[in-house]
């Protein structure tokens, strides 16, 4: 399995353009900057997939060597898109790739519906090219080209911002507007695990991670206070659907053996920094920060 650390920043990246604080400041000067959240994976090193789609999804695609078109051809590599969300920082994206001869999009019921009638992405790319929406259904495995399989689990019931008022939702308490994925390829001797959005540590992200070699999660805080105490806000992160660095790194401890590398950084998290302050926690956890454009063989 091969996977290509696209973007490693959390919504609006590092720095975030209307954004004067020390991270984004330091990014600014030092040219430290992180694109956002997005994951290109494959099992054969030939067919490729996008694990969201980001607001910088085309400079995130030049600059990875894999993704490029057979010389002389419009031959991409690329063979479909999966949705740990519908979150604007995970489907902006989806747009850049409306010059597709087509386009394959799984995402789970409430994030396709999202995508079809809030923001309805859906219905435009309809007008661009030939796409292909299919349903992930969590604990359900998808069998994808070059021999990867992903199998999707449930996350949390936080909907992004704009489909608050979606109607026609069945199931008030679902669980899958977002998810995780847990990939294996050949034949599961490589296992790697994504869910950059994790609210909480759950029975299914313990059974998700037990036998992975990789873990790339959610690093969107170090500290469940960090946003309010840099923007002088109410917001804490446990209800924005993300659990801190600092809250995740017992379980890490608690289990051991995958590499854990942390993604998702917003622009307000130290750990986002070139020389992050406290790396010698991670380290002690046996974690670290993903990078933008980190190639990961497993
Ligand atoms: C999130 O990760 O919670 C969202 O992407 C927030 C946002 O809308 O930027
Ligand atoms: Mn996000
Ligand atoms: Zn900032």
């Amino acid at each position: 399995m091969k996977i290509r650390v696209l973007g490693t920043a959390a919504g609006g990246g590092l720095p975030q353009w209307n954004c004067g604080c020390a991270e984004c400041a330091a990014a600014r000067r030092s040219g430290a900057e992180r694109s956002q959240d997005c994951l290109a994976v494959s099992g054969d090193g030939r067919a490729w997939y996008l694990v969201n789609a980001s607001p910088d999804l085309r400079t995130q695609l030049l600059a990875a060597p894999e993704l490029a078109p057979a010389p002389g051809t419009r031959d991409t590599p690329l063979r479909g898109v999966l949705l740990t969300s519908g979150e604007l920082d995970h489907t902006l994206g989806l747009l850049t790739l409306r010059e597709a001869d087509r386009l394959t999009v799984h995402a789970t019921e409430p994030v396709r519906r999202a995508l079809h009638q809030a923001f309805p992405v859906g219905p435009l790319l309809a007008s661009y090219t030939g796409s292909h929406w299919h349903t992930v259904t969590p604990g359900e495995p998808v069998e994808l080209a070059g021999g990867l399989r992903a199998e999707a689990f449930a996350l949390g019931g936080k909907r992004p911002r704009y489909a608050a008022d979606l109607p026609g939702e069945g199931r008030p308490d679902r669980t899958d507007w977002v998810t995780g994925y847990r990939f294996t390829a050949a034949d599961g001797a490589a296992c790697a695990v994504y869910a950059p959005g994790l609210a909480e540590w759950t029975p299914a992200m313990d059974r998700a991670v037990a036998g992975a070699d990789l873990v790339l999660l959610d690093g969107t805080f170090s500290t469940a206070d960090e946003l309010a105490e840099r923007t002088g806000g109410a917001r804490r992160s446990p209800g924005m659907g993300h659990l801190a660095v600092r809250d995740s790194l017992p379980h890490l401890a608690r289990r051991p053996g995958p590499r854990y590398l942390y993604t998702h950084l917003n622009n307000t998290n130290p750990l986002a920094r070139r020389d992050p302050p406290r790396a010698a926690d991670l380290a002690a956890a046996v974690a670290a920060v993903a990078e933008d454009g980190m190639l990961i063989e497993l």
